[in-house]
């Protein structure tokens, strides 16, 4: 059975998070309510004890929570973490990495998906400073339920009030079921640059940060998959959960790709693999004179038109395009030559592209409209992307 912490906190639309909790438990989920202690002086815990069957969570230094270091527990043991509603003080404590009580300690210490219904005065919800908490959330992968527009409790009129419970629940169940959704398939992904070495001070490459893979990676692990990373060099962290395989060259690339394939449903080749290499590698450092002669370049092996050229039925192909301009026309081209699935282009430069927390992409298929996102981080980008792909697999097997 899949268990949910409901985050209560201590906004007016509280009364409703009675029936979020309801909600879940309808579609077989267990709820363990986790209340601030603002909330618990506006309602009674023993009432979210008796609709969820299990003692309501208020203190994080309280028995018998400390002595199990609940918050860890908890932690690990469930499926979503829902937060409704959510006072513009614990969407700013989240967005900051504010861990002063239960909830937002849970918060910082759960690595399952997070969903928030924000709740309260629409010149709160308005204000630039809560804005800016909600969109860094966003930017980091914490998903919302936006409030409504409607008759406030202060009397007032207009947005922020709790969406309706169905919503939320709805909501919820999405993202539960997201973290299983590639249970079962292996994915491949590749990052980074390539860097082609002329000698062991000087080589070839591009500005490619591995941001975009990395967060591709990241998101096939939290759908469930079985993930190998094939990074270039990179300054960024692997993500937990992936099988991550360094190499340095296109052809260590293409060595790694062609050993993982065969295994892998699902590929997505992010990598800016340098096509360029020099065909007088020395190994020993050439001196200033020889570098001149030296630099002649031949082309390095073409990685996803390889794959495209080996793909069995089923295997699902993506590759990316990094253009400066006709990027449509050159994603297009690319998309046929390598005989990819889907093609995801970005331009490169002005905020996005190469070494930028932000993307806008075109994803293009064979005959389909092209599906423009606008400026996301590289995780939410990440999502559209495996929302589109799973789409096109659940229409291939009908
Ligand atoms: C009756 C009452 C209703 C409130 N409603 C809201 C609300 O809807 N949204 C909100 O952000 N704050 C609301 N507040 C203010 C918060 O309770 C206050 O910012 C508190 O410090 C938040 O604590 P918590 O986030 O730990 O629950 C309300 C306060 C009171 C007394």
């Amino acid at each position: 059975m899949k268990k949910v912490a409901l985050g209560v906190s201590s906004s007016i639309g509280i009364y409703k998070a009675c029936e979020v909790v309801r909600g879940f438990q309808k579609n077989g989920v267990e709820v363990q309510v986790v209340m601030t202690r603002n909330a618990a002086r506006l309602i009674s815990p023993l009432l979210f004890s008796g609709l969820s069957g299990t003692t309501t969570i208020v203190g994080l230094f309280e028995e018998p929570m400390a002595r199990t270091v609940g918050h860890i527990s908890l932690a690990k043991e469930i499926a979503l973490l829902c937060v409704a509603p959510a006072t513009a003080n614990v969407i700013g404590k989240f967005s900051g990495g504010v861990a002063d009580d239960f909830l937002s300690t849970l918060f910082l210490a759960s690595r399952a998906p997070v969903l928030i219904a924000p709740a309260m005065n629409e010149a709160m919800y308005l204000h630039p400073q809560t804005q800016a908490n909600i969109a860094r959330l966003r930017a980091l992968g914490v998903e919302f339920v936006e409030p409504e527009k409607g008759y406030l409790a202060c009397g007032d009129e207009g947005w922020g009030r709790l969406a309706e419970p169905e919503s939320i629940v709805k909501e919820g169940l999405r993202l539960i079921g997201r973290t299983a959704s590639l249970k079962g398939k292996t994915v491949l992904v590749t990052a980074g640059p390539t860097r082609e070495h002329l000698d062991p001070v000087r080589f070839l490459s591009n500005p490619s940060s591995g941001k975009m893979g990395y967060e591709l990676a990241r998101e096939a692990v939290a759908r469930g998959a079985e993930v190998i990373l094939v990074s270039g060099p990179t300054s960024l962290v692997p993500p937990a959960g992936a099988r991550t395989e360094f190499v340095r060259t296109a052809a260590e690339m293409q060595e790694a790709c062609l050993r993982a394939f065969p295994k892998a449903d699902i590929v997505v080749m992010a990598a800016a693999v340098s096509d360029f290499r020099f065909k007088d590698v020395r190994t020993r450092k050439a001196g200033k004179a020889e570098v001149g002669p030296a630099l002649a370049v031949e082309k390095t092996p073409d990685i996803l038109a390889l794959l495209g050229g080996k793909k069995r039925p089923g295997q699902f192909l993506v590759g990316f395009a990094a253009e400066t301009h006709d990027i449509l026309a050159h994603a297009r081209k690319k998309l046929v030559a390598k005989k990819a699935d889907l093609m995801v282009a970005n331009a490169v430069g002005e905020g996005e592209g190469f070494g930028t927390d932000d993307n806008a992409v075109r994803i293009i298929a064979a005959s389909r409209p092209v599906q423009v996102t606008g400026l996301l981080s590289k995780l939410e980008t990440s999502r559209v992307i495996f929302d589109r792909i799973e789409a096109a697999l659940e229409k291939k097997r009908r």
